[in-house]
Formats: structure tokens, C-alpha cells, sequence
């Protein structure tokens, strides 16, 4: 793959201490090598009509976390605005390629651990095949909860440790970790599968009223996708879907929750929040000195820059 497409470690030198190591995906070609090429059409449609199922047809404000190249943007057409939050300025300017410069857009680098916003601004928000990238999932899910408002959505897809291959493997003596113990595994660096029941919990820690479970990708074997026909793999799963409210052994699980309890709501013109000193910005479209530390805060090539210690 080029680039390897095998996302690197970066850390951040100011908040090394503060926040959990970020897997990079600067300069990797995800989106090219992962889905363009059509291994993936499968998935890639089973997630839509996941999304389809979980995502309210229409909308204000939608922050979609771990956004990479935009390649579910399209998904979310009945929302008024959409905010593609990535870690990866490399993968913005893709998605930005792709999705085309207006007001509906708002391409933002910034760090799902120090989200740059006013707290409640949100009406909805996902996250797809994101947190898998997250040691701290408790840390990113209050992060999530503190920027949406009272009633917003949030649709949340996590890789599942607990599916039908891991528990073969396991049981045949092919697989050290146990799919069934409720500690997420770390399979290869920075990569995580987590156990259903932790997902749960974490959000219901995190004020997320969960509200439906979908499982996803139940024939993600390449066996049966070069034999079974792309169609009747992707209705068989829309079937299967449904059985995520039941028990989980899907490698995707989908989630829809609502964010309650109380919370911050936004005032006046304020947007952004400064993620060093929390000082609430507007949406300048130009760069701008937060009056709160000082730090410049840069808006280059239609892309707000809110990381703190920036690789690239
Ligand atoms: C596997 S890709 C998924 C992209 C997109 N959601 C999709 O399904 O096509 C994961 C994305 O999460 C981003 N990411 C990982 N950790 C992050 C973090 N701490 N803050 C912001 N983005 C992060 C990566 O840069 C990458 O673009």
C-alpha cells in the first residue's frame, strides 16, 4: 500500500501528559487503498444502510468525529450544516477536494480528546470506525457529550471484540485474548475492539440515553464476497442488522443515542472554544489570536487548524 497506509503514532509535545496518543493518519492514502478500490463495496454499503436507519433525516448542526476523506458526508444530505472533524489535515484537504467549498461544510483538524467548540453547539453528531482508534474512550465519549446540546443524536459505530470469527478463533486455540472479558483489546497499536457491554456502559456514564443497536458487516469474509452476490450480501445483512437489539456478534456494531441531562448552551455568535485556555471563538473563516492565551489559531486552504502541538 502506498504510504503503507498503516497510520503512525503522533504526539503532541505541549499535552503529551494531558492527552492520549493520536493514530495518525497524515499523508496516508485510508480512503484510496481502503474503499475507492472496491474491496470494500460491502461494508461500504452495509454501513449505509446502517446510517440510514440511525440518522435523522434532517438536522441543524452535525459534527462528524474521525471524519477522514468525507466518505460518509454525503450521507447526512438533510442536515443544514455539517462540521468534518479530523485529526488529519491531509484527510480533510481530501474530503475538502471531494465535498467542495461552501457554507454547509466546515473542515476542521483538532483532536477528539480537546474538542475546539462551545459547549451544546451540536444537534448531532457520529462517529464511524473512529473509535477504534481510541485508547481512552471514556475521555473521547465526555468530550463528544460536552459539545452536543440536550436531545442531540449520536451515532456511534465501534469495532466489536466479542464477533462470531474472534470467538472461533479464541475457542479453537487460534487467538490469545478473550472476545467475552470486558477490557478492550489492543490488536495491533493503536487499534481497538471493544466489548459491547463497555460501550454501553461508557455511554451511559457519559449522559447517552442509548436507544438502538445495529449490527453490521455480519459477512465481512472475503470467501463469501467473491462468491455471493454483492446484493444479496448486502440484504442479508440489512436482515441480520436487527438482530443488534438482541445480542451482538457482528465485527461492527452500530449505535444511536441521545444526549441527556443537563448541559452548557451556547451564546451569541460563539462557535469555536479555544482548546488550550477554553475561550470561546467565532466562526471567522480567517485566522485569529484567541484573546484568552494568545495562541494563533490558523484558517488555511478553507480548513481550520485547532490542534494544539500540529504535525504537519
Ligand atoms: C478509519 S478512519 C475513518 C474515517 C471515516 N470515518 C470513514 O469511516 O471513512 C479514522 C479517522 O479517525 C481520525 N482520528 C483518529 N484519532 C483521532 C483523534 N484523536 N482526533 C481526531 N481524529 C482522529 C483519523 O485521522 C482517521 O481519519
Amino acid at each position: 500500500m502506498k504510504n503503507s497506509n498503516k497510520p503512525a503514532a503522533a504526539t503532541s509535545d505541549i499535552h503529551q501528559e494531558e492527552t492520549p496518543q493520536v493514530c495518525s493518519y497524515e499523508g496516508s492514502d485510508y480512503q484510496e487503498v481502503f474503499w475507492d478500490t472496491g474491496e470494500r463495496r460491502y461494508e461500504d454499503a452495509v454501513e449505509e444502510v446502517a446510517l440510514k436507519r440511525l440518522m435523522p433525516k434532517q438536522g441543524k448542526l452535525l459534527l462528524e468525529l474521525g471524519a477522514g476523506a468525507g466518505r460518509n458526508t454525503p450521507r447526512y444530505a438533510g442536515w443544514e450544516r455539517v462540521v468534518l472533524l479530523d485529526y488529519s489535515r491531509t484527510q480533510l484537504l481530501q474530503a475538502r477536494e471531494r465535498l467542495g467549498d461552501s457554507s454547509r461544510y466546515v473542515y476542521v483538524t483538532a483532536d477528539i480528546y480537546k474538542l475546539p467548540f462551545v459547549g451544546g453547539l451540536f444537534d448531532g453528531a457520529t462517529m464511524i470506525r473512529t473509535l477504534h482508534h481510541l485508547s481512552d474512550a471514556n475521555s473521547a465519549l465526555a468530550n463528544v457529550r460536552r459539545v452536543l446540546g440536550e436531545d442531540a443524536v449520536f451515532v456511534l459505530e465501534f469495532a466489536n471484540k466479542r464477533n462470531l470469527k474472534a470467538i472461533a478463533r479464541y475457542l479453537l486455540g487460534k487467538q490469545k485474548w478473550n472476545p467475552f472479558t470486558k477490557e478492550q483489546v489492543e490488536f495491533v497499536a493503536l487499534n481497538y475492539n471493544f466489548h459491547p457491554k463497555t460501550v454501553r456502559k461508557l455511554l451511559k456514564e457519559n449522559q447517552f440515553a442509548l436507544k438502538k443497536q445495529l449490527t453490521v458487516s455480519h459477512f465481512r469474509i472475503n470467501a463469501l464476497k467473491r462468491r455471493v452476490k454483492h446484493e444479496v450480501l448486502v440484504a442479508l445483512d440489512s436482515l441480520f442488522q436487527h438482530t443488534g437489539g438482541i445480542i451482538q456478534l457482528s465485527p461492527s456494531v452500530f449505535t444511536k443515542s441521545v444526549a441527556v441531562g443537563s448541559g452548557q448552551k451556547p451564546e451569541g455568535d460563539a462557535f469555536f472554544a479555544c482548546p488550550i485556555c477554553d475561550t470561546s471563538l467565532p466562526e471567522a473563516r480567517e485566522n485569529q489570536t484567541c484573546p484568552g492565551c494568545g495562541h494563533l489559531w490558523a484558517y488555511e486552504d478553507g480548513i481550520y487548524e485547532f490542534r494544539i502541538n500540529p504535525e504537519s
